[in-house]
């Protein structure tokens, strides 16, 4: 078995490659990546040894070199993590987020039905369905629920759910889709809300809370994530989509709360800041379908979690220190003005 992964330099491609390796001694896993800012080779050091394991530099909006990696790998499986994955940076820029989340994912699925992959897998997320009401603790996103962005983050990834529905049914390509809630654990860059404030209160730094902190998240550790995508790449039925979240909301000031006291820092260090444009209130999977079709559920407590992504922020400094040199640097100034 040969699965390609692409954007396995990121936060989840990375945990579900040394995932894969872990549990597949006997697959050939293809990692192909454009290292972007947010892909780092340094977070893959542990699979570069690894006989099973190749990277691959490359862009997945680049038709005529994905075409030609198709051709010479012969892939069973291929799993799409790449994107560009930032709400906050898909409102400074809309425009890398279609090209690489609709255009990258419209290549990967010609060149998937043109060497006959046995399947293709989407990696979405739940922001696709908009956001729910903070008032209303009885509603879930069901795989039911329409489909009404809100950023132009999560606009790409709908219009990149469409284009792989619409190779299901028009050329009867493979296709499943999994749409998860927010993921946290080890090699998630620091723009994303729990990396960011471990980061920035160990540097004894303001923490930015957007708004009043009210806004509600379903978090779910990425391990948990990886195991849903394996089931659904060998068990999913074709044609369908998965939703994946653990029933864990929380607001962003109890995450926030929470980190600085495991932390044994001061809530001085929080900050309301000017909350963030068209922000989605609520998200909260439904995860029914998965549980009751492939037997997925949710293994890692939160607490257990954070403990455990805390623990390795903290024993990976260098991990970070080496990220907050150059774009990082930049972006921090530019968004948060420091
Ligand atoms: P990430 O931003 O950490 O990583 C994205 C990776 O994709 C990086 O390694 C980057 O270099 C690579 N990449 C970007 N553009 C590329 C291109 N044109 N060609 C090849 N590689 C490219 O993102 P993440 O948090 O790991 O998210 C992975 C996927 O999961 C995304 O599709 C995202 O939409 C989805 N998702 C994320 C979450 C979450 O909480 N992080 C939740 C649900 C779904
Ligand atoms: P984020 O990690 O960007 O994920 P998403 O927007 O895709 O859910 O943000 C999680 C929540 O945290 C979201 O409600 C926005 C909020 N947030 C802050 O309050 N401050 C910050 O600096 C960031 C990055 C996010």
């Amino acid at each position: 078995m040969k699965i390609l992964v692409t954007g396995g330099a990121g936060f989840i491609g990375v945990n579900f490659v040394y995932y894969m390796l872990e549990k597949y001694a006997d697959y050939d896993i293809v990692c192909l990546d454009a290292l972007t800012y947010a892909g780092n080779l340094k977070s893959l050091d542990g699979a570069m040894d690894n006989p099973k394991f190749t990277f691959v530099k490359g862009s997945i909006s680049d038709k005529d070199f994905v075409d030609k990696l198709f051709e010479k790998e012969k892939f069973d499986i291929v799993v799409n993590f790449a994107a560009e994955s930032h709400v906050d940076r898909s409102i400074e820029n809309p425009f890398i987020f279609l090209e690489t989340n609709i255009m990258g994912t419209a290549c990967l699925l010609e060149a998937s039905k043109k060497y006959g992959v046995s399947r293709y897998h989407q990696v979405s997320t739940d922001e696709v369905y908009g956001d729910l009401p903070l008032d209303r603790p009885d509603l879930f996103f069901t795989e039911e629920t329409p489909i009404h962005t809100s950023s132009p983050y999560s606009s790409s990834k709908a219009s990149a759910d469409l284009l792989c529905l619409a190779f299901n049914r028009t050329y009867g390509l493979p296709v499943t889709i999994s749409r998860c809630s927010n993921n946290y654990g080890p090699y998630q860059f620091p723009e994303k809300l729990i990396p960011l404030m471990i980061v920035r209160a160990q540097e004894n730094q303001s923490l930015p809370v957007y708004g009043e902190g009210l806004n509600v998240r379903d978090w779910l550790y990425v391990e948990d994530h990886c195991k849903a995508i394996d089931m659904i790449i060998h068990n999913g039925r074709v044609g369908e989509v998965y939703n994946v979240g653990g029933h864990n909301e929380k607001q962003n000031i109890e995450v926030v709360r929470t980190l600085l006291k495991a932390l044994g820092k001061s809530e001085s260090l929080i900050t309301y800041v000017k909350d963030r444009a068209g922000h989605d209130l609520r998200y909260a999977i439904d995860p029914t379908k998965i549980s009751t079709e492939l037997g997925w559920l949710p293994e890692t407590k939160f607490e257990d979690g954070m403990e455990r992504t805390i623990r390795w922020y903290l024993d990976n400094k260098q991990w970070t220190d080496d990220i907050k040199s150059g774009e990082y640097a930049e972006y921090s100034r530019r968004v948060y003005g420091d």
